[in-house]
């Protein structure tokens, strides 16, 4: 720990996924938060899936910060989160049944609870919308984040207040049964709901604080504090493929107002990319195929989702949408996930910009339908055959391998600061010192 007022220029890192999720941001959180005395979790709730492999183990989180395998490490959920009482239980439940019993964890006040009801509201929205769902996690995101701005939220900080608990749960119910009734549904029974949640409010009554001071008094100590991003920037509700999107932002800009800090607060911003690109659920994907290449990526790579273990959809590198990401997170180094999976492919594509009604396009449009119709214009490079997944240097990759991260830098403008080249903790290259 430093005192207050020696300067070190990279003590706050924000890890921000650059693509549509699942790019990698668990496995690099937990090694950079290895140097770590904090790790904050902003946004999102368990629609994330974060997979962690060290010591021959394997961890999928979805609400806890991926540094709580550090006893060492401060882990926060702060006040911009969706929390799940009930899937919170469970992993702390996965936790302790794989002997990870000692952790350090901080709950804001401020974060909002997902009710049973948001699940259900979840999954009629999707099936009202028929053709045009989502494919959301059917976790309750949307609708709890819809109870937010509604202000009829449940605030996690509400479970320690019964008299609060019981107004703001008839608040909600008020709106949310009506609702249920016009559907079919069966109404939801506020006495059973208030007793099963005041019981989590006495749980969780050790972790929750005001998350905002504790972080702040870990920047006014010149603590090396990492923001953990989840989902990523094109599924972004302001920035991403509107409205197929998640309802919180996933960005770096994001981070100061989801955690109560200034925006001054952020030092470097890691850009989580795989080498090619995935995605789960509807929505556009410009350099999406379907063959043999792809199944092969999907099958190596094990592309199935970690939190609703459906199939990934598999599409080339889009340096268009990595430039977006660039621009609207500051982002100030790559960090390229899975590129051992690319091992063995006669030829790999990198799509540099697109082709919109005729014209040649460098930017991600607005507007959804232009979007839907850009046709991406990609270079083809060599692939390699080796295998890469033991190499410890960038020196060790084959040629052809460093000539296709010194075309990601070139199409993105972002220096390469860590290389990925297996899910393992130790299958990691940097490029940069972080947190030195
Ligand atoms: P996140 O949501 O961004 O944390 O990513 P996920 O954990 O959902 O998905 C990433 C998947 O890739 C997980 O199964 C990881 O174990 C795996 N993974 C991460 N880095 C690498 C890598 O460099 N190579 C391989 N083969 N797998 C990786
Ligand atoms: P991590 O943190 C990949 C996707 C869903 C759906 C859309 C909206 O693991 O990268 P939601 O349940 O949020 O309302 O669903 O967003 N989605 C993710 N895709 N990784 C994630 O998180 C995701 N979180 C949400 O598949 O398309
Ligand atoms: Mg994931």
């Amino acid at each position: 720990m430093c005192l207050k007022g020696v300067e070190i220029l990279d003590h706050t890192i924000v890890v921000v996924g650059t693509q549509w999720g699942d790019e990698g941001k668990g496995k690099i959180t937990d090694y950079l938060a290895l140097k770590a005395d904090m790790v904050v979790r902003s946004q999102g709730g368990n629609n994330a899936g974060h997979t962690i492999r060290f010591n021959q183990q394997k961890f999928a989180l979805h609400l806890i910060p991926s540094g709580i395998f550090n006893s060492g490490t401060k882990n926060v959920m702060a006040n911009g989160m969706v929390i799940n009482p009930r899937a919170l239980m469970e992993e702390f439940e996965m936790l302790r049944s794989k002997g990870i019993t000692s952790f350090q964890l901080y709950i804001s006040d401020r974060a909002q609870v997902i009710m049973p009801y948001h699940l259900e509201m979840d999954e009629l929205l999707e099936s009202l919308k028929g053709e045009e769902s989502i494919g959301t996690t059917k976790k309750g995101i949307g609708p709890a984040y819809s109870d937010k701005t509604n202000r009829i939220g449940i605030r996690i900080g509400d479970l320690l207040k019964p008299d609060r608990l019981k107004i703001a749960l008839d608040n909600a119910l008020a709106f949310v049964n009506p609702v249920m009734k016009t559907f079919g549904r069966t109404e939801i029974d506020s006495t059973e709901v208030f007793n099963e949640y005041i019981e989590y409010g006495k749980k969780l009554k050790p972790y929750i604080t005001d998350t905002s001071l504790l972080i702040q008094d870990a920047l006014d100590y010149h603590q090396k504090i990492l923001f953990e991003g989840a989902q990523g920037t094109m599924l972004c509700i302001e920035h991403g493929t509107y409205p197929y999107v998640t309802s919180s932002s996933p960005t770096a800009a994001s981070v100061p107002l989801s955690c109560g800090i200034s925006p001054q607060s952020i030092n470097e911003v890691v850009g989580v990319t795989k080498a090619y690109t995935t995605r789960v659920g509807e929505g556009a994907f410009p350099t999406e195929f379907e063959n043999e290449i792809s199944k092969k990526i999907r099958e190596v790579g094990h592309e199935y989702g970690t939190t609703t273990q459906r199939p990934r959809r598999i599409g080339w590198l889009d340096t268009v949408i990595l430039r977006h990401a660039r621009r609207i997170n500051g982002v100030t180094g790559l960090s390229i996930m899975l590129l051992d999976v690319l091992s063995g492919l006669e030829e790999i594509k990198i799509c540099t910009s697109y082709e919109l009604e005729g014209k040649i396009i460098h930017h991600v449009p607005g507007h959804y339908e232009d979007f839907l119709k850009c046709k991406p214009i990609y270079i083809t490079y060599p692939g390699w055959k080796e295998d890469i997944s033991n190499v410890h240097s960038f020196d060790e990759l084959p040629k052809n391998c460093q000539n296709y991260l010194y075309a990601i830098e070139e199409f993105t403008g972002i220096k390469v600061t860590i290389i990925s080249v297996g899910p393992d903790r130790d299958q990691t290259v940097t490029l940069k010192k972080y947190f030195e």
